[in-house]
């Protein structure tokens, strides 16, 4: 179903893009153009701008770019046709409609947010009102729940014996209450029940705080009764596409890059009581990918914290394996263990909120490390059983959609196994581990073992055909001055030797101070200085030879460099470690 065009753009006249904007985020005139913060990063100087004129937003820091119903889209998490109708009925247009079928479908919508609008209000006012609500006014005292909570997340009681379907059907018809998932025909009775009596209600509303559905707590624990039950699925409630809270915590993310993920209703109210809210529930459901997908648009770092429990361990498991494949650059999952036998509401009601928040700082652990950990549990030392757990590994890492990440997690994974195996043979550890140890490494080996490395070597011929050729270098100084010495005892020589030469006075070997020992080290060492004996006075050779040496010593560096962002990428999966890496590399193959 395509909009035409003339009504698409009756409503970008009618509606300028600072208009729109300015609905949901503060923006500042500047010149032609308006800037605030940008609404798809949380920054603290302004980089997104609006132009009128040309009819566009532009988010410098992310890229982000578009009109209004772009805007709307992606801050508010609407398709393109919900997009359109906000911004008509915005513009004072009336909505366009395509067919009958579309038209009975809005009026249906309209009729089914009507009827959930009326109950959820009935039995909210209900509860705080009526006296036959005292049980249920006295089970959430008990579980210290306040006034505000109940208000705030409009949380009801469904009485005993409640009459409020002969109500509702003065206005809507049979089929639509039932479609509802509110009521449903006893056949043996011969009426319609409803299916939250006696339970305490939370309503489950859309993204933008409409009521869709219901989850319902019973007050008396009994055998065979459900703790908790849903709304069923209707033509407008899809159990996996929605999350509860979402609609008062998406408004967190201008100020906020990380989001709560728990698994029940009390978990949301408790936190919020605590004045945590940027927390979400699933509901019971296992986390479905579309879940990441939507929370992935508001926030980047999503904090996964069940409850303390082995059900709530493995519904982490599950929530793992199956949001890992849809990691992105630049986002984050993580998960967050409780102490045994706690849940998000129990441990933020006892210890509060400063000590959630320290724990949850000491305690996250990321995706990945949690499903390494989990499955090296079950791994004995022995052959076939390793083998089973890299074989997990490598398909968990193959289920993720994104290249970039799939590569890191990968080696992540494989880095990590064959610390596990230390005695694997050479060769075949060759694919896990990197040829070039790093600097730490290679220093610590050097002290263990006193032998002699690779860039060790090197080093000794740079310095080697300085010291050996210092009148070639007073006028050249620039050719040598912004090398990187990583040995420590070569470094105070060059260093030595940088300072002379800036002296702008003549001087010789010897007047270097610097132990003489290390001189003879480098004396001794340097390859180089066979090849240098053979070119004695042929100073264009001496220069490529130094350039040759200096150029392997840039690349080494670089090594280090990537190496370094390689294992902070594999922490942070960020997109700016990522493009860094890439330069890097880019520069090493010019070298
Ligand atoms: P919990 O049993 O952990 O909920 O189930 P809770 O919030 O700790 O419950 P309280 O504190 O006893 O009130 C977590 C979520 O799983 C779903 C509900 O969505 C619940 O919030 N659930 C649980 C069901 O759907 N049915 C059940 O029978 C139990
Ligand atoms: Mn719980």
């Amino acid at each position: 179903m395509k909009y035409p065009k003339e009504y698409l753009d009756e409503i970008k006249t009618r509606l300028k893009v600072s208009t729109v904007v300015s609905k949901s985020i503060n923006i500042k005139k500047r010149g032609k153009e308006f800037v605030g913060l940008s609404p798809f990063k949380n920054e603290k100087t302004p980089s997104f701008t609006v132009n009128d004129e040309k009819g566009f937003y532009h988010c410098f820091s992310t890229g982000e770019h578009g009109n209004i119903f772009d805007f709307i889209m992606k801050t508010q998490n609407l398709k393109f046709g919900e997009a359109v109708k906000m911004l008509a009925t915005l513009a004072g247009m009336r909505p366009y409609t395509f067919s009958k079928e579309d038209e009975i479908r809005e009026k249906n919508w309209k009729e089914y947010i009507s009827i959930y609008n009326k109950y959820t209000n009935f039995y909210h006012e209900a509860l705080i009102k009526n006296s036959n609500s005292e049980t249920a006014k006295n089970y959430l005292k008990n579980r210290s729940l306040t006034i505000n909570e109940v208000k705030k997340f409009k949380i009801g009681y469904v009485e005993k014996l409640p009459n409020i379907y002969n109500e509702l059907k003065k206005e809507f018809n049979e089929t639509k209450l039932q479609e509802s998932g509110l009521f449903y025909f006893d056949e043996k009775k011969n009426i319609y029940v409803e299916r939250f009596k006696d339970r305490i209600i939370f309503p489950i509303n859309n993204i933008s705080g409409q009521p869709i559905a219901l989850g319902g707590r019973i007050i008396n624990e009994k055998n065979n009764v459900a703790k908790y039950i849903n709304s069923p699925e209707t033509p407008f409630f899809k159990k996996g596409s929605n999350l509860y809270n979402l609609d008062i915590a998406r408004k967190l993310s201008n100020k906020v890059d990380n989001i709560y993920l728990v698994e029940g209703y009390m978990d949301v109210i408790g936190l919020s009581k605590n004045e945590i809210n940027n927390v979400v529930a699933n509901l019971g459901t296992s986390l479905t990918e579309k879940q990441i997908i939507i929370l992935n648009q508001f926030f980047d770092h999503i904090i996964i914290c069940f409850d303390g429990d082995s059900s709530g361990y493995k519904a982490a498991l599950r929530a793992a394996e199956n949001s890992i494949k849809e990691l992105k650059p630049e986002k984050k999952i993580s998960f967050l263990f409780l102490p045994d036998g706690n849940d998000p509401d129990s441990f933020v009601n006892k210890y509060g909120k400063d000590y959630f928040f320290n724990y949850s700082k000491k305690n996250l652990i990321s995706i990945h490390e949690f499903i390494f950990n989990h499955h090296k549990e079950q791994t004995d030392d022995n052959p076939s059983s390793l083998a089973v757990f890299e074989k997990t590994l490598r398909s968990i890492a193959n289920s993720i959609k994104d290249e970039f990440i799939k590569k890191y997690i990968l080696e992540f994974f494989l880095d990590k196994v064959s610390q596990l195996t230390p005695n694997i043979n050479n060769i075949e550890k060759k694919f896990y581990s990197k040829s070039i140890k790093s600097l730490k490494t290679t220093q610590k080996q050097f002290n263990e073992t006193k032998n002699l490395s690779q860039i060790e070597l090197k080093e000794f011929s740079f310095l080697y055909i300085i010291i050996d050729n210092l009148n070639l270098f007073y006028e050249k100084l620039d050719l040598i001055e912004n090398v990187k010495i990583f040995t420590k005892e070569n470094r105070m020589i060059f260093d030595e030797i940088l300072l002379k030469f800036r002296s702008n006075e003549q001087f010789k070997v010897e007047d270097l101070k610097v132990d003489k020992q290390l001189i003879e080290r480098v004396k001794k060492y340097a390859s180089i200085k066979h090849i240098i004996k053979n070119n004695k006075k042929d100073d264009e050779k001496i220069y490529d030879l130094l350039n040759e040496i200096i150029r392997d010593l840039k690349n080494h560096e670089l090594e280090l460099r990537i190496e370094e962002l390689e294992s902070k990428f594999s922490e942070d999966l960020s997109e700016t470690t990522f493009n860094q890496i890439r330069e890097l590399k880019k520069m090493q193959k010019i070298n």
